[in-house]
């Protein structure tokens, strides 16, 4: 029988591949084809390492039990990519700023209704929903320029001016990046993405390490949602879910994309990363396109 490890590893035999993989799939949607399978095989032996586990046999046994749920977070996170960048995609972000925001905020202007709620689904360790919250707050600043008097008036400026209630949710399925991401301390190599203004608005310079300004953090609220379950943020006005599908199979984005379509807002926006594509998937988003951005947004009834 073929098996899946190298000598020094723990090697898994075709059966036991199988039920991890499934095991995987079903718990967080991320998908192991035969390409990662050794990947697959090297985190295991990690964790099985780690919990002193006899065989593979004891360890799929504790992974399934309820005992096991936190063992069973451990190895998805061990399995999870989390690289991530401040101002990842410039020219989606680009996008996001001139033209989804500034018309959101005009709509949401002539309707009265001040609520704004972005999703940052799959957020890593932060640098994607801190990098949204400098742009609404850039946002925010022209806005309130042109309305001169609430500009001079108000002191020191706020990040998000009344009466608009911005929220800004940043999820991820990994522990570790959430706790990272809420403790936002960044290095210099992390920073370089940041140009000089944003970092003297929005960063304290402690020591070698950039720490996150309260102003700044406030905007965004962390917590853990794994985007498998059907239990998702509702009332979005726009989805960041970037470098997240990628890892899933072609029917779990098929359903992911369902459950976005159901937690936007009419018209709201969703915008996934570079690599990835709606085509073929889904008929319920309209492309937008612009100077080498793109994003989609939620096409509604009359419109399919
Ligand atoms: C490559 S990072 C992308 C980070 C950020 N969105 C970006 O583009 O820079 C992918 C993230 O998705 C998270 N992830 C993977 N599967 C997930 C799931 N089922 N539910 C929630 N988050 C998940 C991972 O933990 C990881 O932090």
């Amino acid at each position: 029988m073929s098996a899946v490890g190298t000598a020094t590893q723990l090697s898994l035999s075709e059966s036991e591949l199988k039920l991890l993989q499934t095991l995987v799939y079903q718990e967080c949607g991320m998908y192991f084809d035969a390409r990662r399978a050794h990947f697959l095989a090297d985190r295991v032996q990690r964790r099985l390492r780690e919990c002193g586990a006899d065989s593979f046999y004891s360890y799929y046994r504790l992974l399934i039990s309820n005992e096991g749920r936190p063992e069973l977070a451990k190895l998805l996170e061990n399995l999870t990519v989390n690289e991530t960048s401040f101002f990842r995609n410039k020219p989606q972000l680009e996008l996001f700023h001139k033209q989804i925001l500034e018309h959101l905020i005009r709509r949401k202007q002539q309707e009265r209704n001040y609520n704004l709620r972005i999703w940052s689904a799959g957020c890593s360790t932060g640098q994607e929903p801190y990098t949204i919250a400098m742009l609404v707050a850039d946002a925010f600043t022209g806005h309130l320029r042109w309305n001169t008097s609430a500009y001079e008036c108000t002191f020191p400026k706020p990040l998000v001016p009344a009466p608009w209630k911005l929220e800004i949710l940043a999820s991820d399925i990994s522990y570790s990046a959430l706790r990272a991401a809420q403790e936002g301390i960044y290095s210099e190599h992390h920073m370089a993405p940041v140009d000089y203004s944003n970092r003297f608005r929005h960063f304290d310079k402690v020591d070698e390490r950039y720490v996150v300004k309260k102003a700044l953090r406030e905007m965004v609220h962390f917590d853990f949602h794994n985007l498998k379950t059907e239990y998702l943020p509702q009332r979005n006005d726009v989805i960041f879910c970037r470098n997240v599908m990628m890892y899933f199979d072609e029917a779990e984005q098929k359903r992911l994309l369902d459950k976005f379509f159901r937690c936007l807002n009419p018209e709201g926006y969703l915008l996934v990363g570079h690599a990835e594509s709606l085509l073929g998937l889904t008929d319920k988003f309209t492309l937008i396109y612009h100077d080498a951005g793109t994003a989609y947004r939620r096409a509604e009834v009359e419109e399919l």
